[in-house]
């Protein structure tokens, strides 16, 4: 059985990197998939590439009511939702002191606050279907404590948190939450001016973006619930225990 045929799923950040691998597998999995992100004219692109099977969404997911306009227009355009997958999200490279009041909030607004409202949004549709998938992209730093990216690490770990916690709020309602926890990935995340200018250090054997796509395909077939990628992140668990400090 394929799970994801004629499923519709809403995919944040969805232009490039992990979102745009999921848009892919999804898609030729017979998944009908809504796309968000600002960049109007690769969301155009991805329209006529996907052709009916994608529509985008251009907008900032930090701005106000924006789950409320995602939710509604996805409705409207495919008329039910099966899986929300709450990925857009970034930085800003620097320690604490170097970050303005302005960016931090922009920081916990992308990687945690936009991605608990859309999932507060999209909930009584699940409900009612009495079914779906929320999948949250979070990051396997949450085990470890990283230095120099302090706002982006605690509103992943708060996702980390609030996923956990959705899960047992809704597993006996047919929702299934999965938590997705990647290394270091080749992307466009280390691209912002801030790791050239304060010099971050380049990311360490990035993993190719598809391979956390095809991790996340696989634990929807098999029904696990937190996806390590690679699999050796999972033994990063053990520093909650002993914590580890890294700079980042
Ligand atoms: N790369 C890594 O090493 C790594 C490791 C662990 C976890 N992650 C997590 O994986 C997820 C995906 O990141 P990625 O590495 O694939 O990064 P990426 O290549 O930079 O992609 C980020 C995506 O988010 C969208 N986005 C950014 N800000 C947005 C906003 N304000 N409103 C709407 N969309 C926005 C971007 O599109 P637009 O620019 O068009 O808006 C883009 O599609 C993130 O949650 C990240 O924290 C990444």
């Amino acid at each position: 059985m394929n799970i994801f045929h004629n499923k519709v799923a809403i995919v944040t950040g969805a232009t490039k990197g992990i979102g745009r691998e999921i848009v892919d597998k999804f898609i030729s999995r017979g998944c009908y998939v809504v796309g968000v992100a600002r960049s109007k004219d690769i969301l155009a692109r991805m329209e006529e590439e996907y052709n009916r099977r994608f529509k985008g969404i251009a907008i900032d997911i930090t701005e106000s009511n924006s789950e409320k306009i995602i939710v509604e227009e996805t409705l409207q355009y495919f008329g039910k939702i099966d899986f929300l997958v709450n990925n857009a999200g970034g930085t800003i490279y620097g320690d604490i002191i170097e970050l303005s009041n302005r960016e931090i909030e922009y920081i916990s607004r992308l990687n945690f606050l936009s991605a608990a409202k859309l999932t507060r949004e999209v909930l009584p549709h699940m409900l009612e279907r009495k079914g779906g998938w929320i999948i949250n992209i979070i990051t396997g730093a949450v085990f470890v404590v990283l230095t120099r990216l302090a706002t982006y690490g605690a509103a992943k770990a708060a996702l980390h948190y609030f996923t956990e916690a959705l899960r047992k709020e809704v597993s006996n309602k047919g929702i299934r939450v999965i938590g997705v926890y990647p290394g270091a990935v080749r992307t466009s995340f280390f691209d912002h001016p801030s790791f050239r200018e304060r010099g971050g250090k380049p990311a360490t054997k990035p993993i190719e973006p598809s391979k956390v796509a095809e991790a996340i395909v696989r634990a929807v077939e098999r029904g696990k619930e937190r996806v390590y990628v690679p699999w050796w992140i999972s033994l990063l668990k053990i520093a909650t225990v002993f914590p580890v400090a890294i700079e980042g």
